[in-house]
């Protein structure tokens, strides 16, 4: 039997209640397709640093490179200062693990509320490819005159041929695969920022001949912005750097139906890619058997896709759809007409008997 190594990394907030139930149904998918999933947990984030002054402690990295995937919950606390467990836990993981892609599904299910006049699932289902190496992210850049009236402040960002290259045959390699649109849209700001999309735009234009399948074309960022309002229907796979794919996707899972149902993943292509519902550690509601799992029930479905478990994660997909169409009131917390562990359990019963 198949058997895989996943580190699982519940976190802050509501990370720890939202993983048990994406645990669950990822074990219901494991006995149901014949595969071992052997889960090993990680105590990281905001708490651990508030109890003990840890990030990422010596060594962790080094153990997680060992693994076939990791699963994360939320890392995020009320009570450390912005910033820090972002730079010092997950931004360090995406690094250091060299997960240069991050994968952001926008997908409106069936029954889910979308905020767009007349649009439906058969509108909005498409696919953000975002760098995730580089970028304004990198960290580079100065204080000159710090605290003074002359103050400067500079904010770099770092754009690299290898990491635009490979991020763009990702992208791609991606599109052709999930042979939906055969679209990709390249969205910059070609005509501001001179530097880093006239590379970009160079290196598309260079790859796509190697594509010839796949249709291309370029929109500015801030008109994608109104296009994902306006015509979400026009997109197949988007792809972007790392600023802008922060930006975007955030909207993405606004139409696709908020926070409770958006996840994303940070592939390293070669190496352990890590997964991870998009919505925060949301502290107002820990404890209280509220959230919505679905997010980290869909980033367990895209791990086991990763993995090459593809009918498996496709039967998460679809029970989660048979929830969302059939059973759930709302995405949002409180409001689901069912609890985070019922919902769970509700998810994990259809993949039983798909
Ligand atoms: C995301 C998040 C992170 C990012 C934050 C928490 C650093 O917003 O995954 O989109 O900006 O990449
Ligand atoms: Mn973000």
């Amino acid at each position: 039997m198949k058997s895989y190594n996943i580190a699982v990394i519940p976190g802050d907030g509501t990370g720890p209640e939202v993983i048990r139930e994406s645990v669950k149904v990822l074990e219901a998918t494991s006995r149901r397709y014949d595969f071992e999933l052997r889960f090993q947990y990680y105590d990281l984030g905001g708490e651990r640093y508030l109890r003990t002054g840890e990030l990422l402690p010596e060594g962790v990295i080094e153990e997680l490179r060992g693994y076939d995937a990791i699963l994360l919950g939320a890392i995020g606390h009320p009570g450390v200062k912005p910033g820090v467990l972002e730079k010092g836990i997950l931004l360090r993981m995406r690094f250091e693990l060299d997960q240069y892609i991050n994968l952001r599904p926008v997908k409106l299910y069936p029954g889910v509320e979308c905020p767009l006049k007349d649009k439906g699932p058969e509108d909005i289902d498409f696919v953000v490819v975002r760098e995730n190496t580089e970028g304004l992210y990198v960290g580079g850049g100065a204080f000159l005159r710090k605290g003074t009236p002359h103050e400067v402040a500079i904010q770099e960002s770092i754009n690299t041929r290898h990491g635009v290259e490979r991020c763009i045959r990702y992208a791609f390699e991606y599109c052709r695969r999930r042979d939906k649109g055969k679209k990709l849209t390249l969205c910059g700001k070609t005509n501001v920022l001179t530097f880093a999309w006239d590379l970009w735009q160079r290196v598309f234009e260079e790859v796509k001949g190697e594509y010839r399948d796949i249709e291309t074309e370029y929109a500015h960022v801030d008109a994608m912005t109104m296009w994902f309002i306006k015509n979400p229907e026009w997109f197949d796979v988007i792809v972007t750097d790392n600023m802008f794919g922060d930006i975007i996707t955030d909207l993405g899972a606004m139409i696709q139906g908020g926070m409770g149902i958006a996840a994303g993943g940070n592939i390293n292509p070669e190496g352990v890619s890590m997964f991870e519902p998009i919505g925060g550690s949301a502290p107002k509601y820990t404890g209280k058997n509220m959230i919505n799992p679905l997010a980290a029930i869909c980033a367990g479905a895209m791990m086991l896709e990763h993995l090459g478990e593809e009918e498996a994660g496709q039967a998460i997909e679809k029970s989660v759809m048979e929830v969302t169409g059939k059973h759930l009131k709302s995405l949002a917390a409180g409001r689901m007409g069912y609890t985070t562990t019922e919902v769970g359990a509700l998810v994990a019963d259809y993949v039983s008997k798909i």
